[in-house]
């Protein structure tokens, strides 16, 4: 009977002394990820945007585009005097915008209908109502159309500064 008291003891020695080395072991494992992380470099979460003067709001004709391009000349767009104050709109009335004319959905050059104010798509239907800041309302496309950040200095220089979604095709909108 004695003997076998012993070796319930020291089974529960080492049950102890094994549980213990299990948790210490669980709790380096849990610390490592966030070690891991803390000493990993900061990833940027945005791309630092240039300011270009893309035109002057005497250029502008109400509902008619002017065609440029942002943040690159490779990246085609337009700016537009609405006439009322829309989301996203600069200036003194709040009714100029811009945005990219390539289709968020695979690149396809979208065109002006000025009856609408959307851009159409021709490659698979998509509708970009430039009046609720680029929103597709209708297609394939699984995003707005990205706009620019717009500000209008106190000339009427109309200055882009930045875009609102990724353009067509790039990993970053500044390349
Ligand atoms: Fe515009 Fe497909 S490329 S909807």
């Amino acid at each position: 009977m004695q003997r076998c008291d012993k070796k319930v003891d020291i089974g529960r020695r080492q049950f102890l002394r094994g549980s213990a080395v299990a948790a210490a072991g669980a709790a380096a494992t849990a610390a490592l990820p966030a070690q891991a992380q803390t000493a990993a470099p900061a990833q940027l979460a945005r791309v630092a945007y240039p300011s270009n003067r893309l035109g002057n709001v005497s250029e502008l004709i109400e509902n008619d585009p002017l065609y440029v391009a942002y943040p690159d000349d490779d990246a085609p767009g337009v700016l537009l005097k609405l006439g009322k104050a829309v989301p996203g709109g600069a200036g003194p009335d709040s009714d100029i915008v811009g945005f990219t004319t390539s289709c968020p959905h695979q690149g396809f050059p979208l065109s002006y209908t000025a009856d609408s104010r959307t851009f159409n798509c021709p490659g698979h239907y998509s509708v970009f109502d430039v009046e609720q800041g680029g929103m597709q309302v209708w297609g394939h496309a699984t995003q707005n159309l990205p706009q620019y950040v717009l500000r209008v200095d106190d000339k009427g220089d109309i200055y882009a500064e930045g875009v609102d979604e990724l353009l067509y095709g790039r990993l970053s909108n500044v390349l």
